[in-house]
């Protein structure tokens, strides 16, 4: 009998699945909302480096990402989000794993991604990555809170990931 994390599929995202999208961010409680629309598009532009964990027939987990266009070399992941009750289980190490494995990445030698400084998950999440690709992280001011237009948003560091070259070995 094939075990829970077997029986989750990744796989590109469908437009179907921007409102499954849509709906883990907002119950995220951490991850900031965007308009349905802006996850169909997503969906729809941006499948290739972008993924969903299916269980069940449920959307339980995604992540969109997108190559800048003045950097090629560099996958930046826009937002990852996992179910809470399916959170701590290396999902969403899988689904970055996913995108690193894709014919898209396979010039790629940086993640970029940002975070606020109270995600503890996040950071967690993007230091292993760090370390499972055997390459460093540094962290840099990027967006400032002034740039937000409700005072309570957080400062977003970019932590940069790489360079590293990807391999059978750093991408089990
Ligand atoms: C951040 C998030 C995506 C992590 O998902 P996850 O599937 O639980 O992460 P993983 O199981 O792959 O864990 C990856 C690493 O982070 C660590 N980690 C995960 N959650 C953690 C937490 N709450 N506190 C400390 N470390 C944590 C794990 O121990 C693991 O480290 P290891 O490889 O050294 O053992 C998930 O907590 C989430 O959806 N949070 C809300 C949305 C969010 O904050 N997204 C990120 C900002 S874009």
């Amino acid at each position: 009998m094939q075990g829970e994390n077997e029986r989750i599929v990744l796989r590109p995202p469908k437009v179907e699945d921007g409102t499954a999208i849509w709906r883990l961010v907002r119950d995220s409680g951490v991850l900031d909302l965007n308009s349905t629309y802006c996850y169909l598009l997503m969906c729809k532009h941006f499948a290739d480096t972008c993924a969903v964990a299916e269980f069940n027939g449920e959307i339980v987990g995604f992540v969109t990402a997108y190559l800048p266009p003045d950097q090629q070399d560099t996958l930046f992941i826009w937002q990852i989000g996992i179910d809470a009750s399916m959170r701590g289980r290396g999902l969403a190490t899988r689904l970055l794993l996913e995108l690193l494995k894709r014919d898209v990445c396979r010039d790629i030698q940086f993640v970029d991604a940002t975070v606020g400084p109270s995600n503890q998950a996040s950071r967690a999440l993007f230091h292993s990555l760090a370390k499972r690709l055997n390459t460093d992280l540094s962290e840099h001011p990027y967006f400032e809170a002034t740039l937000f237009p409700s005072t309570d948003h957080e400062p977003e560091n970019l932590l940069h990931i790489g360079p590293f070259s990807l391999s059978q070995q750093n991408l089990k």
